[in-house]
């Protein structure tokens, strides 16, 4: 029997209706996923109301492991990261606060794909609401197979063979390409200068192609991560600048979002060879509870930019 779905928005993704989410999904219906996951980017399923179904779920699309975040990682389990905006910290403990066109945001975090700092890239991952947010809190999602589409012939020719280096940006005011004009530092961290240069050594430079083909479909895929991306590998700074800003400015169009407005209990389940996402925080007296599993894979063409390091691994995790 074919799935129930129907689509999330205009643009990407779709609702997956009537699961049994009881017990282990049969073979028909984890194909029936995985091919919705393909041509949607993005999958909605309501009323995950367990860690268990949340993880029956994930591994429908591959392994669930560890995210290299140690530090959110569970205890409970440490494939499953706790993602809170407590109003404690963000009020007291000098958290960062971002300003977004006046709005003042905690756990604010421009466009992304997941680890774009390292040279292997993540398959995806699955988020669920557990306490959604009073006010604010949505998650944006971009399908860069569209946004590649939407390149004119012209640049998806100049494009075809260059490569990003990225490397961590972790104080998002800090990002150059497809962050919002107006975004600035409400509050820094106290050690936030220290963390940087700690996070940057830790987590030497990597390159990863611009573009990028989703194997199921020879759809070709606009692989630019707006966060941590530096420059364009053999361009001279001023043209590199330039092309970034124009490509990271097509890909995040508003036009061409979907911003999730979470009930409790949501689980989005995003292709992160594929998406880009972003969070538009909560204000700082707002609290938020999500979980995240992250599911492992590799598409198997980033690298360190420094050929010796091939093969090494970073000494401690991050968030992303
Ligand atoms: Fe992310």
């Amino acid at each position: 029997m074919a799935l129930e779905t129907r689509p999330l928005s205009p643009n990407l993704g779709a609702e997956v209706i009537g699961l049994d989410l009881t017990r282990e999904s049969d073979e028909t219906v984890k194909r029936g996923l995985l091919d919705t996951w393909t041509q949607a980017g993005l999958i909605l399923v309501r009323d995950v109301q367990t860690p268990e179904a949340h993880m029956r779920l994930s591994s429908v699309f591959g392994s669930p492991g560890p995210a290299a975040t140690g530090v959110l990682n569970l205890d409970r389990d440490p494939r499953v990261m706790g993602m809170l905006q407590d109003p404690d910290d963000s009020l007291k403990k000098g958290m960062p606060i971002f300003e977004v066109d006046g709005e003042s945001r905690a756990g604010y975090l421009g466009w992304h794909w997941d680890q774009s700092f390292m040279p292997e890239i993540v398959r995806g991952a699955a988020l669920r609401m557990v306490d959604t947010a009073a006010r604010g809190g949505e998650t944006g999602f971009i399908d860069a197979i569209a946004a590649y589409e939407r390149l004119s012939p012209d640049l998806q020719r100049r494009i075809e063979s260059l490569e990003v280096v990225y490397h961590m940006t972790i104080d998002q005011h800090r990002n150059r390409f497809g962050f919002p004009k107006t975004l600035k530092a409400a509050r820094e961290r106290a050690d936030a200068e220290e963390r940087s240069r700690q996070y940057r050594s830790d987590f030497p430079a990597v390159v990863h192609p611009l573009v990028i083909t989703q194997r199921e479909t020879g759809r070709k895929v606009l692989k630019l991560s707006p966060m941590h991306a530096q420059h364009i590998l053999g361009l001279e700074t001023g043209e590199s600048d330039a092309l970034l800003e124009t490509l990271a400015d097509l890909l995040v169009d508003p036009r061409y979002a979907y911003f999730h407005d979470w009930r409790d209990n949501d689980l989005l389940i995003w292709d992160n060879w594929r998406l880009i996402h972003s969070a538009r925080g909560v204000p700082p007296e707002v609290r938020r509870y999500a979980e995240r599993t992250t599911i492992y894979g590799d598409y198997g063409v980033g690298r360190y930019l420094d050929p010796a390091l091939q093969g090494s691994k970073p000494r401690r995790g991050f968030v992303d």
